[in-house]
C-alpha cells in the first residue's frame, strides 16, 4: 500500500497570475494499491467519485498506459481535506496524488522533474501543481510541455490566514470572467509586481510585499463572483495583514500574516461577523509547506482510516 500526503497550494499570490504559487500547510491523504477494477471510498465523509471517472484513479491509469504497463484497477481511499472548487488546489492534489502514487506502484520510472511536467500539462495551472509537488514557493512556466521553475522555501515566520467561504467557484467560471485583452499599462502593472513579489519573497524584503500584491489582470474581474471578498480584503488589511490575495481563482481570500501576530485571526473574525457576506467566510491559519508531495510506503494490509 502507497501512502500520499499532497499540500493544498494558492495559485497567483496577486499579480503572478499564472506563474507564481505556493505550498500550505493543509494536506489531503491519498492510499493506493493495485485492485481489480475502481474500488474507491472516502475516509472522511466528502463524497468523491467511486468508479473510473475519478481524477486520481484516472492520473494512475494514464501513467501506467505510458508505461506499456496493463492496469488492473485500483483501491484508493482519500482523505480530502482541502475544500473542493474553493481556489486551495484541490484537483491538483488529486493529479498530484495519483502521479506520486502511481510512480510508487511502478517502481518510480519518473523523475520528480518529469512529474512536475506531467502535472502541469495534466492540470493545466503550473502555478498549482508545481509547489503541490515541490512544497515552498514556486515561480513556474510551462513551455513546450516542460516546466521550468525557481523553487524557495518559505521563512516558517510567514502564516497564511485563508478566508474560505461556503460556497463554491469552478475555475472554468472564473477564468470566463477575464477579459480577452488588456491594456498595455495594465500589463506592466502586473509584470512589474509579480518580478517584485518573487524577488521580495525570495530575499525576504516583506515590506514590497502589499504594494506586489496588487493585480489588474484577474482580481477586479473575480471579485464579482465573491461576494464579500472585498470586504475580506479591507478587514485583513485593517488587522494589519502583510498581503491580501484571492488564492488560485476564488472564491478562498489569502492573507499573509506575521507569525507573531497571534490575535489576527480573532480581531477579523470580530470584524467580518458584523456583516452578512463576510460572515459567509471562516478563517483557517495556515504555515507554510516546504516538503511538498511525498510517499510512504506501508503493508498492503494496512486499513487506512480517517486521521
Ligand atoms: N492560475 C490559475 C487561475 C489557477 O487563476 O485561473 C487555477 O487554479
Amino acid at each position: 500500500m502507497i501512502k500520499v500526503t499532497v499540500p493544498a497550494t494558492s495559485a497567483n499570490i496577486g499579480a503572478g497570475f499564472d506563474s507564481l504559487g505556493l505550498a500550505l500547510g493543509m494536506h489531503n491523504t491519498i492510499y493506493l494499491k493495485e485492485a481489480q477494477g475502481p474500488d474507491i471510498a472516502s475516509l472522511d465523509g466528502v463524497r468523491v467519485p467511486t468508479g473510473e471517472k475519478n481524477l486520481i484513479y484516472q492520473t494512475v491509469k494514464d501513467l501506467y498506459n505510458r508505461c506499456g504497463r496493463s492496469f488492473p484497477g485500483l483501491y484508493i481511499r482519500q482523505q480530502n481535506t482541502i475544500p473542493m472548487t474553493r481556489g486551495l488546489g484541490s484537483s491538483s492534489a488529486c493529479i498530484v496524488g495519483g502521479l506520486l502514487g502511481g510512480n510508487a506502484l511502478l517502481g518510480q520510472p519518473f523523475t520528480t522533474d518529469e512529474l512536475v511536467d506531467m502535472a502541469a500539462h495534466m492540470e493545466g495551472h503550473p502555478d498549482n501543481s508545481t509547489p503541490a509537488i515541490l512544497g515552498g514557493f514556486v515561480a513556474a512556466v510551462l513551455e513546450d510541455e516542460h516546466v521550468f521553475y525557481v523553487k524557495k522555501d518559505l521563512d516558517s515566520s510567514l502564516h497564511f490566514v485563508a478566508f474560505i467561504p461556503d460556497f463554491a467557484l469552478k475555475t472554468e467560471e472564473a477564468r470566463a470572467a477575464l477579459p480577452a485583452t488588456v491594456s498595455h499599462k495594465d500589463a506592466v502593472y502586473n509584470l512589474s509586481r509579480a518580478a517584485l513579489m518573487a524577488t521580495s519573497i525570495c530575499t525576504g524584503k516583506l515590506d514590497n510585499i502589499r504594494v506586489a500584491a496588487g493585480d489588474r489582470l484577474h482580481q477586479p474581474y473575480r471579485l464579482g463572483l465573491i461576494p464579500g471578498g472585498d470586504g475580506i480584503f479591507d478587514a485583513a488589511y485593517s488587522e494589519g495583514a502583510l498581503a491580501v490575495f484571492v488564492s488560485g481563482a476564488g472564491p478562498t481570500i489569502l492573507a499573509l500574516v506575521d507569525g507573531g501576530d497571534t490575535g489576527f485571526c480573532q480581531r477579523v473574525q470580530a470584524r467580518i461577523s458584523q456583516n452578512e457576506q463576510t460572515a459567509r467566510f471562516a478563517l483557517t491559519r495556515l504555515t507554510p509547506d516546504n516538503r511538498g508531495a511525498y510517499v510512504q510506503q506501508l503493508d498492503d494490509t494496512f486499513l487506512p482510516a480517517a486521521e
